[in-house]
């Protein structure tokens, strides 16, 4: 069994990040290419510093994909796939860049994108972010785990890198837990069935756990389901602390479905903004394999998400960088929320939406966010 790895974990950098926002692209990847160092291939160098450098590799490969600068993207794969053969994200990304470029079909050489603007016209849909603003590292953890083993299984399943069976997405509210999960489905075109805690009193009514078994079985039919709970909290609560001993059949049986149910074709995406406040138990592998923190939105993404809720409405040209910069409380929802607000003020007077509506509605609507929220609600 080859010792698989998958992709690193790479932490952006601020001053790069920044370069990112500002669309300097040439003087991001000299950034990059100061981490990944020209003896990048030296082996034998400290294990942290060579999983560093292939983290900022991945990176700046995948800032060339969204950047549509393909053929750089697909050379920085081989000379990774090279040098690390047991990474199967980059190989399996490989061939799918191979083939999206025609380089096996010299005769159809006509370029479909992998991902132009986020979106993959190659096969129909997959990698389309469209409308998902920031969440660089969550989107690239997604592709890794989870989009790729599913459009390249064969690969996965040579490696024998399994689907995960289940995934826990936390975090404050408003920053896109919930949004995220439906956004997934689309992508990978699975069914969606999404319970919420106001279905729970129809499914908990205590001696019928016979139900909780009646949603899995349902999700694991023909086509491939995404089973959302949202708020799982409510679902599993913590039975060491208490809150959920009145549910202890329901959560055993919860746990009881939860066994590898991804062979059965269900994927569990749990919801919650603490982490703390989910059963234990279902944070085994085997039931959720990965948890996920949603924070808030960083400045880029602030700056993509504003961009994104302001298109078509009647504007004036806004310089956001300095409005938002020092807005890092602030969810996706109250950014939505300062956007509708300044736009109803604009429509008030028949004015385009300007940087002093924009200004004045931060000024209205506070962040629903606090450090201490953040604090609590990261907590792993
Ligand atoms: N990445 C994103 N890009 C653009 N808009 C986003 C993004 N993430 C979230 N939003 C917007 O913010 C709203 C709130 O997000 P969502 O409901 O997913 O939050 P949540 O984390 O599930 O919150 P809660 O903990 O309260 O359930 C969404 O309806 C969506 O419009
Ligand atoms: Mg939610």
């Amino acid at each position: 069994m080859p010792n698989v790895t998958t992709q690193q974990h790479f932490r952006v950098p601020h001053a790069l990040s920044l370069l990112i926002a500002h669309n300097k692209r040439a003087q991001a990847l000299k950034f990059l290419d100061k981490l990944i160092g020209s003896d990048y291939g030296i082996f034998g160098a400290d294990s942290q510093i060579l999983n560093d450098r292939q983290a900022a590799l991945q990176f700046k490969i995948d800032l060339l994909l969204e950047w549509n600068r393909y053929s750089e993207a697909l050379a920085w794969l081989c000379l990774e796939t090279e040098i690390n053969p047991n990474n199967v994200y980059a190989q399996a990304l490989k061939e799918r860049l191979k083939r999206s470029l025609h380089i096996d079909d010299l005769h159809r050489r006509q370029f479909e994108p992998v991902r132009s603007g986020r979106k993959c016209a190659a096969d129909g849909g997959a990698f389309n972010w469209e409308g998902v603003a920031g969440m660089r590292e969550l989107k690239l953890t997604l592709e890794n785990d989870i989009i790729m083993p599913f459009l390249e299984p064969d690969i996965y399943n040579k490696y024998r890198v399994p689907l995960p069976n289940g995934i826990l997405f936390y975090g404050p509210p408003g920053c896109g837990k919930t949004f995220i999960a439906r956004k997934l489905a689309t992508i990978l075109n699975y069914n969606f069935i999404e319970l919420k805690p106001s279905d729970l009193a129809s499914i908990y009514v205590h001696g019928t756990q016979g139900k909780i078994g009646d949603i899995f079985r349902e999700a694991g039919g023909e086509q491939q389901t995404i089973l959302f709970f949202d708020e799982i909290d409510a679902f599993i609560p913590s039975r060491e602390q208490g809150i959920g001993h009145h549910y202890s059949a329901e959560v055993n049986e919860f746990l009881v479905q939860m066994n590898e149910c991804a062979k059965r074709g269900v994927m569990v995406i749990g919801a919650t903004n603490y982490l703390s406040h989910v059963d234990g138990a279902v944070k085994r592998p085997g039931r959720f394999d990965k948890k996920i923190y949603i924070g808030t939105p960083d400045l880029e993404a602030r700056v993509e998400a504003i961009k994104l809720y302001m298109k078509d409405r009647p504007q004036e040209k806004i310089e956001y960088f300095s409005i938002l910069s020092d807005k890092d409380l602030y969810s996706y929802a109250d950014l939505e929320l300062v956007v509708n607000e300044a736009a109803r003020k604009a429509l008030r007077y028949r004015e385009p939406v300007t940087r002093e509506y924009l200004e004045a509605a931060f000024g209205a609507i506070s962040a629903s966010i606090t450090k201490q929220m953040i604090t609590e609600m990261s907590k792993e």
